[in-house]
């Protein structure tokens, strides 16, 4: 599973529940500083399964209440809000997101083999247009993470979601069914980031990342250096502002994050400088 998936599972525990919780929980799950997750590295799903437990005995709460309430800091956490700014900033409601999402997480897959993503089908509810009946799939059977997800992209927006689960894969149904409906929240939450000035930065990030994508190489082997992103953009007359180290940087993390620049998943020794990306087809 996606290193980002573990990097903010951990974040959600040290928010939730306290630094020293997350302490006694990276002691009890044997993580050392030099095993702590990265987000660009794929893990094992078995070490997920081991955290969940792990974290259900350190707080007393049951797997399914922490996985939703996961699900749901997922979307609104300010790393993922970063790292998946490509994604999240071209939609504005909730329902978009989910309907962007079942291209995206495929296109997620193709970084790595070991991103097996969840799939998603969707049916519109007569009568209902801010309704949908949403099929999920997955081996990982994580549909209360996924509810979680679902009140989280509602809030991201200034809505709230109502979910009825009309079936489930941990009861034996071949998929978890879901009727959801988008709502605008009764009293508007402050939606994260909606003023002009956003919107233009964000449009900003977009063409930049784009910018990025065109220089990028096809191909593992021809995988180029930050560095030489930097020349072959320099070259094309970007402005020097797009240029520096950061902000191409995460022009860099929002394509990967959106599935369309890989690097090495897990090579050791790899350090910023010296990491290799390049492009994979849109789907
Ligand atoms: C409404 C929005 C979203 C929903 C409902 C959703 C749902 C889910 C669910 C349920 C999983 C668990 C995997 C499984 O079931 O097998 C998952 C995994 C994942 N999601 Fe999302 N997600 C959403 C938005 C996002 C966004 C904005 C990102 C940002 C990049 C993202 C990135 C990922 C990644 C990287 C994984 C791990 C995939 C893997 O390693 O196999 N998701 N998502």
């Amino acid at each position: 599973m996606h290193g980002l998936i573990f990097v903010t599972w951990e974040k959600y525990l040290s928010d939730r529940f306290g630094f020293a919780l997350l302490d006694t929980y990276r002691r009890t799950i044997g993580e050392t500083p030099a095993t702590a997750p990265l987000a660009h590295r794929v893990y094992s799903d078995e070490l997920l399964l081991a955290g969940v437990e792990a974290a259900v005995g350190l707080t007393r709460m049951p797997a399914e209440a922490l996985l939703r309430e996961y699900g749901r800091y997922f979307i609104l956490n300010g790393l993922t809000s970063k790292l998946c700014g490509y994604l999240l900033n071209q939609v504005h409601s909730g329902h978009d997101l989910l309907i962007t999402m079942r291209a995206a997480h495929d296109q997620m897959s193709r970084t790595a083999e070991a991103i097996l993503p969840p799939i998603f089908e969707f049916e519109a509810i007569r009568d209902d247009p801010g309704g949908l009946i949403l099929d999920y799939q997955s081996h990982r059977k994580l549909c209360m993470l996924l509810e979680g997800t679902i009140a989280g992209a509602a809030e991201r927006y200034g809505e709230r979601a109502s979910v009825q689960q009309l079936t489930c894969m941990l009861h034996g149904a071949p998929s978890c069914q879901l009727a959801i409906h988008f709502a605008r929240a009764s009293t508007v939450l402050p939606a994260l980031g909606a003023t002009p000035e956003q919107q233009e930065r964000w449009k900003s990030q977009r063409d930049l990342a784009d910018m990025v994508y065109a220089v990028l190489p096809d191909a593992e082997r021809d995988g180029i250096t930050l560095a030489e992103i930097t020349e072959r953009l320099r070259r094309r007359h970007v402005g020097a502002h797009f240029l520096r180290p950061s902000v191409l940087l995460d022009a860099v993390y929002h394509l990967q994050h959106a599935g369309l620049a890989a690097v090495p998943v897990n090579q050791q020794g790899d350090d910023l400088m010296r990491r290799r990306y390049w492009r994979v087809p849109r789907v």
